[in-house]
């Protein structure tokens, strides 16, 4: 669409020119504050750039210097790189653009852009930093030094100032290149239980295609002879995503995924893994090495650890992306989860992954920053509206959350022991738990494919082996209190769906993300609580306790003004819930803060085989009167 030219007639009132005022001064006043903003916007920061818009004004006497040039010389994946920034005419609006490959020119646009210019820049930034973040005299001096975090991320960087701030980017000066030695190298492992007890799986990055690089897994019992499994690859293209911006500005080569299934495993035992590719000259590209503990067998007597939190997303330790603006909280859950790292088991991300919302770049930053906990304990992820939601494309609800990506990066990125990854629902056995994963995504009302699956599920739980039955989705399909969006109670419809199940099949306690605080309800069936007990339940299950852990480390929600019997606990702030189960009889839940790792709430449940076994209202066995 072409933009007729202003003519300044007399027509031009001087009203016209207030409202020229006003909106400079709000353009303005939008840049400034989305510049120092710093309590959390929940604004995916690389969407705030107009990149689209920018326009090249190189100036000689600007420049930008990065080093050191080559970076993982001692096989490192992530370095400190130093940038010098020179602006003849600083000021406060100058930023610093991560861009990775380095060559960002219009040269890289696609064919099938559909905009009738081509732009002069197509892809956006990896990330951004503002030129006078940590040196305040720049606006004076015009010189600043800047230091960012890289990841190996398949292709090399330079780094761009512009001026002009977010909205109307001009491209001042570049850098030079920098670079990882090896820029296939296999990177970021995360592990997931398989769709057998006895098996591991592993899916790591690389930028080897199959035709390059033969993936696999050389792994064994820790001190022990060990053996190679092979691995599979995949990668997808532009076109497999569904809308912008993850088809236009945010899209990216996310190089290749490579899972391998380590099968026949030991229970409970130490194994060591690293992931290899075998190069066609027979020479080996290796990883560092790793280690993960196998899975407990099937309702095993042991304790057993599992963390759970959803909604976490990912920061940037150099103060990139406005720092902590995004997800302030992603940061101190993942520090703490690292901390705590050997007394947890397995570790559940109920959807609301990494928050990349059609920057695909940013998948690559979240398994870097989550490695060191997903290379170690299975992390087992659920799909979030920030995963799978466009409209048009059969998500169940029809915003476009996930910037264009339809759930094909989660899906990719993360293996799950679902029957089909792009339906986002799975069952998963740690030892004397039994997980049911719903996709909150699709649709889960009776009649519907997954309903089926749910029923399945948690009718497929042996309650003498597993006792600890846990229904698990992203959104709130049972109880909370917040307002936010989803009405006072979450999702209705779900409860009026899923209560029968839960209550038949005796769930222990449902879980729940998208909606970001912490809260606790009784045993609830129906909107009633099922007895006065507040932290020490026994005795028959007749109800479900629903937990809300959605403050993993997005902007967090208000808990309501909403006051309700049923609310046990409530607490807006950045968190996790870990469940221990003792043995077959006991089960501790606690609430701990992201910021400090303190337990700030629990409770316990005690109970035997025959209380699941016996009647309760809806939830009986048929039986008959005969002897
Ligand atoms: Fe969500």
């Amino acid at each position: 669409m072409s933009v007729p030219k202003p003519q300044m007639e007399e027509g031009f009132s001087f009203l016209s020119l207030k409202v020229v005022l006003l909106l400079v001064l709000l353009v303005q006043f939008t840049v400034a504050d989305s510049h120092h903003k710093h309590a959390g916007d929940g604004v995916q920061p690389l969407s705030k750039i107009q990149i689209h818009r920018a326009v090249y004004e190189l100036h000689e006497n600007a420049s930008v210097k990065a080093y050191p040039v080559l970076l993982g010389t001692k096989g490192e994946d992530s370095q400190w790189v130093t940038v010098e920034v020179a602006s003849p005419k600083p000021s406060e609006d100058d930023w610093l653009a991560v861009f990775s490959p380095a060559n960002f020119n219009s040269s890289t646009c696609p064919s099938t852009d559909d905009r009738q210019e081509t732009p002069n820049i197509c892809s956006a930034p990896i990330k951004y930093r503002f030129a006078n973040d940590s040196n305040a005299d720049y606006v004076k001096t015009g010189e600043a030094s800047l230091k960012f975090q890289l990841i190996n991320q398949r292709a090399d960087f330079s780094f761009a100032l512009f001026s002009g701030g977010l909205f109307s980017p001009k491209l001042l000066a570049v850098s030079n290149a920098v670079s990882f030695v090896n820029l296939n190298a296999p990177l970021y492992p995360r592990l997931a239980q398989g769709k057998y007890w006895d098996e591991m799986t592993v899916t790591w990055t690389s930028g080897y295609n199959i035709i390059e690089a033969v993936p696999f897994v050389e792994w064994g019992l820790k001190g022990e002879a060990q053996i190679q499994s092979p691995a599979g690859t995949l990668t997808f293209h532009r076109e497999s995503m569904c809308a912008p911006p993850a088809r236009t500005v945010g899209w990216r080569d996310p190089g290749f995924f490579h899972t391998s299934f380590l099968k026949n495993l030991w229970p409970n035992s130490l194994y060591t893994y690293k992931l290899g590719h075998r190069l066609s000259n027979g020479s080996n590209i290796w990883s560092k090495s790793y280690h993960f503990k196998s899975s407990p067998y099937p309702g095993q007597d042991s304790l057993q650890r599992v963390v759970i939190f959803g909604d976490m997303g990912k920061a940037e330790r150099d103060g990139s992306n406005e720092y902590n603006a995004y997800q302030p909280g992603s940061l101190n859950t993942t520090d703490q989860l690292i901390k705590d790292l050997d007394k947890i088991d397995i570790v559940f991300h109920i959807g609301d992954i990494a928050y990349a919302n059609g920057y695909i770049s940013q998948w690559d930053q979240f398994t870097s920053q989550v490695e060191p906990i997903a290379s170690v304990v299975p992390y087992m992820i659920a799909s979030g509206n920030h995963e799978r939601d466009v409209p048009g494309t059969g998500s169940f609800y029809d915003g476009n959350d996930s910037g264009g990506e339809c759930g094909v990066l989660a899906e990719t990125m993360f293996y799950v022991p679902a029957e089909n990854r792009a339906k986002f629902w799975y069952s998963t056995d740690y030892g004397m738990f039994h997980f049911c994963i719903a996709d909150s995504e699709h649709d889960w009302r009776e009649g519907s494919e997954q309903y089926k699956f749910i029923e399945k599920c948690l009718a497929s739980a042996d309650r003498q082996k597993q006792p600890w039955l846990i229904f698990v989705a992203h959104r709130v399909l049972g109880y909370t209190s917040s307002s936010w969006r989803d009405g006072s109670f979450g999702e209705p419809m779900g409860r009026e769906s899923l209560q029968k199940l839960w209550q038949k099949y005796k769930v222990d306690i449902a879980f729940f993300g998208h909606v970001h605080n912490y809260e606790r309800t009784c045993p609830i069936y129906q909107n009633q609580c099922v007895n006065t007990e507040k932290s020490h339940y026994s005795g028959t299950v007749n109800g479900t306790i629903h937990v809300v852990v959605g403050g993993g480390g997005s902007h967090l929600t208000d808990s309501g003004p909403v006051q309700t019997t049923w609310s046990l606990f409530r607490d807006s702030d950045f968190g996790f819930v870990k469940l221990t189960a003792f043995n077959h009889s006991s089960l501790l839940l606690e609430y701990k803060k992201s910021s400090d790792g303190k337990v700030y709430d629990s409770f316990t449940i005690s109970r035997d085989y025959r209380d699941v076994l016996a009647c309760v209202h809806d939830g009986c066995e048929p039986t008959t009167l005969a002897t």
